[in-house]
């Protein structure tokens, strides 16, 4: 299959295109730059410097390419930012997507996955969070993802494009050759692990007063390997359904308890600082991730914390400087 992936010189995204090009798929990287990194491009992947609302550049490729699937993990990616800027987040998550669907119209393509995100759901009522769970985003980067998966209900009802919608919950780790480097970096592995590495005094833990074991905020973290190989068996899937799937572990980890795991791992003992609650953050978000395993039988292989941040240690220390 020869797959267009937008977003491809991102962290997930270039670590995707690994795994198709090692599952023997043609891959085109399609990205503008604005925060990606292309030295984190495959050698075997066409590069193509573009912006996902760039209509014809994009349908061009497509035909050119003979492109059989996207995979539109492009986008940006910051909760918080999205409340002070939230016009950044529409533009870029919703409107420019919408040029990229016009653009598969244009080309004659018919299957999309689509990178969204646990922040559809909002704040959760329960502790599980299944893909029934009501849709109620509290920020507007959440709401910019539930937008386009609307988009794309549309456009499946009106041209037939098949998409499967993947909400991941916190992606972590890396493999040999590729790694997380966000700038600025806000998530929590790397925070520890850059913290290990001497480059920050300490990482800071925002709430230590939630209603969880230990009081800080639990996550469901998901090796990014393994969602690699969720994309793989989603695209195999598409030709007669679309679909909406939850990526995690369904087993969730507290702040403390990540940072002891990077400490046990790196055999470093990290400072922490405690800080105030962030608005909007959840106690506990949790992925119910029986839906993909019951349809396409997915199930982390690496679902171990300790396996998680070990591989994203070996990364970070080998590449200190992120992409450079
Ligand atoms: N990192 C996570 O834990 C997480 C969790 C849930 C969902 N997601 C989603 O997964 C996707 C990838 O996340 P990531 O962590 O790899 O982010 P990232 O910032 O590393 O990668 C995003 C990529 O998209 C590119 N891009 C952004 N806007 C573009 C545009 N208009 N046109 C072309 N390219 C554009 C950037 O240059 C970058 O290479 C995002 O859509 C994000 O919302 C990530």
């Amino acid at each position: 299959m020869k797959i267009l992936i937008t977003g491809g010189a991102g962290y997930i995204g270039s670590i995707v295109s690994e795994y198709c090009i090692q599952a023997g798929d043609e891959v085109v990287v399609y990205d503008n730059l604005s925060t990606g990194h292309r030295e984190s491009v495959h050698d075997d992947a066409l590069f193509v410097r573009g912006d996902v609302g760039d209509r014809e550049l994009a349908a061009a490729t497509m035909k050119q390419q003979s492109i059989d699937a996207v995979i539109h993990m492009a986008g940006f990616i910051e909760a918080g930012e999205s409340m002070r800027d939230p016009g950044r987040y529409f533009r870029n998550n919703t409107c420019r997507p919408l040029e990229l669907l016009e653009a598969m119209v244009d080309a004659g393509v018919h299957r999309i996955l689509f990178s969204s995100t646990a922040a559809v759901y909002g704040n959760p009522q329960t502790e599980i969070l299944r893909e029934d769970h009501p849709l109620n985003p509290t920020n507007a980067y959440g709401e910019s993802k539930l937008q386009f998966e609307r988009l794309l209900d549309w456009y499946e009802r009106i041209y037939d494009i098949r998409h499967a919608a993947l909400r991941y919950f916190n992606a972590a780790g890396a493999t040999a050759a590729r790694g997380e480097d966000h700038r600025p970096e806000s998530h929590l592995i790397p925070l520890v692990l850059q913290t290990a590495l001497g480059q920050r005094r300490s990482v800071t833990i925002f709430g230590t007063d939630y209603p969880t074991g230990d009081g800080t905020c639990i996550r469901d973290y998901v090796h990014v390997v393994d969602l690699a190989q969720a994309h793989i068996k989603a695209l195999g899937s598409l030709v007669d359904q679309s679909l909406h799937y939850n990526l995690g572990n369904g087993r969730g980890y507290s702040v403390r308890e990540v940072i002891d795991a990077a400490r046990r791992v790196t055999g470093i003992d990290v400072a922490v600082e405690e800080a105030p609650r962030r608005p909007g953050d959840a106690a506990v978000l949790v992925a119910g991730a029986g839906r993909i395993a019951a349809d396409l039988g997915w199930k982390p292989e690496h679902p171990t914390l300790e396996a998680i941040i070990a591989s994203a240690w070996q990364w970070h220390r080998e590449n200190p400087q992120g992409y450079g």
